[in-house]
């Protein structure tokens, strides 16, 4: 198992259409359309404990929705990711992140296994 895994997760937003020119903005304040950006669309890859890699691409490739959905700040539309084993985002995850985060060090309070309490 990866410590980090990414399956296809795909990002739709929902957002509105703008206009390029003057009237077209105005518009938009009264008319909008809605559009659906598809943000990713098909990443997969497994990464293992200690290993390095530098994560590039052009503007608009989904890097930061990537990341954002990495550390739990955005949720996949479908697919799949996890990190250490939790769903980032999910009641595990938080769990575990404040097991880490307070003094208690006792991963069995949480139900968690030791191997997953690296830090002291
Ligand atoms: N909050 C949002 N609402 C609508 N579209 C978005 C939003 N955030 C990102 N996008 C769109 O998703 C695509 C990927 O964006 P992003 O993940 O920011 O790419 P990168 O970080 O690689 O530049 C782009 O087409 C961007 O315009
Ligand atoms: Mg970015």
């Amino acid at each position: 198992m990866g410590i980090i895994e990414i399956e296809n997760p795909k990002k739709v937003y929902t957002t509105y259409e703008r206009g390029s020119s003057f009237f077209d903005t105005l518009k938009s304040l009264f008319v909008r359309k809605k559009i659906e950006v598809h943000a990713l669309k098909g990443i997969s890859l497994e990464i293992e404990e200690g290993e390095l890699l530098g994560f590039i691409g052009p503007n608009g490739a989904g890097k930061s929705t990537t990341l954002k959905i990495l550390t739990g700040v955005l949720h996949p539309t479908s697919g799949h990711v996890s990190v250490m084993g939790f769903v980032p985002g999910s009641s595990e995850a938080h769990t575990w992140e404040t097991s880490v985060l307070s003094s208690d060090r006792n991963p069995s309070s949480y139900g968690i296994s030791r191997h997953w309490i690296p830090l002291r």
